[in-house]
């Protein structure tokens, strides 16, 4: 009676076992690896192991991946989506895989990606968006991945790189961004500066080959001498804001204040041309009002050096003037009493002869 009860208990635990692997793929129960590469498959496999910590998707049709698509295996480690169709990524396709470490999504036609699905995978290290069509990368980017180490970015269509985005990327180690139509201006100066530092430290980097100007076409953005930047510097004040900005940042993460939430607007890099640059309108007010006080000032104390030294040399002209005038009337006075005592002079000797 007991081992008919333990057989049938048995059974019904095989065939859980069994249901739980879809028939499409090949399930690896000791090592929890679901395996469905290359199966011709549109949509993601339902009734998965609860357990599953490597789910590989890569080599199928999948076009789209929508809310909450994984919330079967919520221990997902690993989840591969290489060489799909996807185009389209829910925000909250990811939600609720809080073990996730390395999500590929590379070899699909991702344009772009949400802030929010960003924000629900926190603990991932690699990350792979390689040979997609990605335009820009959402600033949540710099709030997520504290843990990320690996970072491919190569084979997309990407023109600048913002460098809070990658500032706050304090484990990476292996950064990818070759292929990608990167347009160096001066909104490149800042990823310059990160490169040399992140180099420096160790980091890895692939090739940044500037695709834009054409003078500049195939050459590594880190070997542009900072010359060519030159016209940046004319703008040096959208320069200057750019480093506060990144100083005020590093000095946050040093105090170890958290960033600003998910729903911050999105920072963004001065322009290269001198166009109005919306957040740090009071410091460059402040800027602006202490060059204006100092030339105004500089203006009005030469205007008044001038005054004084024409006020001076006037008067001693006068003084001088004055003087010889002084002079010639007293010589005039002299003569005049001469001319009178010689006149008085003849008119005796006219009288001395008359007598
Ligand atoms: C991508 O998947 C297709 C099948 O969908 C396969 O034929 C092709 O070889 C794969 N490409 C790569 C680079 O893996
Ligand atoms: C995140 O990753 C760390 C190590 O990389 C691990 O210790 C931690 O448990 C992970 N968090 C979750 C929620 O899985
Ligand atoms: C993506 O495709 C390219 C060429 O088509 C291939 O070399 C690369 O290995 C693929 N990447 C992945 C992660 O499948």
């Amino acid at each position: 009676m007991t081992g008919g009860l333990f057989l049938t208990l048995c059974t019904l635990l095989l065939v859980q076992a069994v249901s739980s692997c879809p028939k499409e793929c090949g399930c690896d129960n000791n090592a929890k690896v679901v395996d469905c590469r290359g199966r011709g498959l549109y949509d993601i496999p339902h009734k998965l192991h609860r357990d599953t910590l490597e789910l590989h998707l890569q080599d199928n049709h999948i076009r789209g991946i929508g809310s909450m698509a994984f919330r079967e295996t919520p221990y997902l480690r690993v989840l591969d989506l290489a060489n799909n169709s996807i185009t389209m990524v829910s925000p909250s396709a990811l939600l609720g895989l809080r073990s996730l470490n390395t999500l590929i999504l590379a070899n699909n036609t991702i344009r772009e990606l949400d802030r929010r699905l960003l924000g629900s995978i926190r603990n991932l290290t690699h990350l792979d968006l390689s040979h997609n069509n990605i335009v820009g990368l959402p600033g949540a980017l710099a709030d997520s991945f504290h843990h990320l180490t690996h970072f491919s970015l190569h084979y997309n269509r990407l023109t600048k790189l913002d460098r809070t985005h990658l500032e706050a990327l304090g484990n990476l180690q292996v950064l990818h961004l070759a292929s990608n139509p990167w347009k160096c201006d001066c909104n490149m100066i800042g990823l310059k500066l990160w490169l040399e530092t992140f180099t420096f430290k160790g980091g890895v980097v692939d090739a940044v080959p500037c695709h834009e100007p054409y003078a500049m076409r195939n050459r590594d953005l880190r070997s542009v001498p900072y010359e060519l930047f030159h016209s940046c510097m004319s703008t040096s004040y959208n320069y200057l804001f750019a480093n506060i900005q990144h100083m005020e940042r590093q000095q946050r993460l040093l105090r170890g204040v958290p960033y600003p939430s998910l729903d911050a607007p999105v920072e963004q890099e001065p322009e290269c041309e001198a166009k109005p640059k919306p957040r740090p309108i009071n410091l460059r007010h402040a800027i602006a009002t202490v060059i204006i006080t100092g030339i105004v000032c500089g203006v009005v104390c030469l205007m008044m050096l001038a005054a004084a030294v024409y006020g001076c040399a006037y008067a001693a002209v006068m003084a001088k003037y004055q003087r010889e005038l002084k002079k010639r009337e007293e010589e005039a006075g002299r003569m005049e009493k001469e001319n009178s005592e010689n006149k008085e002079g003849a008119k005796e000797l006219r009288e001395n002869a008359i007598a």
